[in-house]
């Protein structure tokens, strides 16, 4: 049994930085010694520096400067640099957040240099194993003492892989903590006006995933349907450096009506995404945040690792097809828009009960080896 006194967060990249800042918060109000290290798998000012500022969380104690590379550079570079990092900080828990190379890599050194791993928003999958988000999220699920799930389907999925159920704890949504925390101040921003948008009177559109914005083709058919919804509704699209790259390079005429901007801060984003009239993506982050926002929230993907979303909240996943978008849109617009409720859990109180569980003490895994319901191996027949 160990109760951690020395705890590490660890954060990467912009959809870490909401889920990590209620956590870090709580645990240090509860006397815990507790250092942030930031890996700098971000590193712009507006996709880092800026929700620091938003979210009221101190600089990190330790900004380690992996930048950009391919997963395999970007992960190796995560785990040298975090494993000098914690030969200088000993801790006794390592807290993880969410899917990304950070996440996976800062599990992995933690897991070998003998610390306990904590891994916020643990259980989620979309069985889409060529997502890398999705290959990060199962090895730093099988690597964690703790798992702090978001919704039911997270332990199921968790308990189906065989992982213990004693360390299975649904904490619910931390990343919702930080909206109700902030939701006020984003909303009475003067962000509407200077981007001349009325409120109800608009769409966001968010795209960054590998599979939409890397096929110049599909890409280009994105963009043109985005502009058709942009012909209707003025249709603000903030984008992402991966994806600014991506259109320069196609050198595209972009469609009048669509209004491409920088990256948006925590709380300039939250303030546009609780007034739109819809919201078009394929992050997982605003899927939720929409449902607890109840905005309308079509998904260009083929499945979510966030079904919860669809099932209790206002998320409809319409493919990643290009064609889809306007049908989804005219239905929105003619008032078919899905009723919604805020599911259990995502409640502004998530870091409180995962600050219960890690005060109250726990057996971690290099104590406890016991397997925990093994079902047969497959027989071939040997
Ligand atoms: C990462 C996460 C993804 C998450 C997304 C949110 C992984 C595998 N993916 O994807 O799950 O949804 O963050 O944004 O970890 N770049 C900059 N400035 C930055 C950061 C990135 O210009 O501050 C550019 C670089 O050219 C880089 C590219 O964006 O090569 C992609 O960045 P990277 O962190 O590798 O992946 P994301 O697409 O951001």
């Amino acid at each position: 049994m160990i109760q951690p006194q020395r705890i590490t967060c660890v954060v990467g990249a912009r959809p870490n930085f909401m889920k990590v800042a209620p956590a870090f918060e709580v645990l240090r109000r509860r006397g815990l010694q507790v250092r942030l290290v930031h890996t700098g798998q971000h590193y712009d000012e507006k996709m880092s520096e800026v929700f620091f500022d938003d979210l009221g969380m101190p600089r990190p104690d330790a900004f380690l400067s992996v930048g950009s590379g391919n997963h395999a550079v970007q992960t190796a570079r995560v785990m040298e640099r975090f494993d000098a990092e914690l030969e200088q900080w000993p801790a006794d828990l390592v807290l993880v957040a969410g899917d990304v190379n950070s996440t996976m890599a800062a599990a992995l050194v933690a897991t070998k240099r003998g610390a306990a791993v904590g891994h916020i928003e643990a259980g989620l999958r979309s069985r889409d194993w060529r997502m890398p988000e999705e290959q990060n999220r199962v090895v730093a699920d099988h690597l964690s003492d703790l798992l702090f799930t978001p919704s039911a389907d997270g332990d199921a999925n968790l308990r189906r892989e065989g992982i213990a159920a004693r360390r299975i704890h649904r904490v619910g949504n931390l990343m919702i903590d930080s909206l109700r925390r902030h939701e006020e101040r984003a909303r009475s921003l003067p962000t509407l006006a200077e981007l001349g948008l009325r409120a109800g009177d608009y769409a966001v559109a968010t795209l960054h995933r590998p599979s939409n914005v890397d096929d110049p083709d599909h890409l280009r058919a994105l963009i043109a349907a985005l502009g058709a919804v942009a012909g209707q509704l003025p249709l603000l699209f903030p984008v992402h450096p991966r994806t600014r790259a991506r259109i320069d390079g196609l050198g595209l005429l972009l469609p009048k009506g669509l209004q491409l901007v920088e990256p948006l801060g925590y709380l300039q984003f939250l303030g546009v995404m609780a007034q739109c009239r819809l919201m078009l993506t394929d992050s997982g982050g605003i899927q939720e945040e929409t449902t607890a926002l109840g905005v309308p929230c079509l998904t260009l993907r083929d499945n979510t690792e966030r079904p919860v979303t669809v099932t209790e909240g206002t998320n409809r996943l319409i493919g990643s097809d290009a064609a889809a978008i306007g049908p989804a849109v005219a239905r929105l617009l003619a008032g078919d828009t899905p009723a919604g409720r805020v599911p259990a859990g995502w409640d502004g109180q998530a870091a409180e009960r995962l600050a219960d569980v890690v005060c109250a003490g726990f057996v971690p895994m290099l104590e406890d080896c016991a397997p925990d319901e093994l079902g047969p191996a497959q027989d071939v027949g040997a």
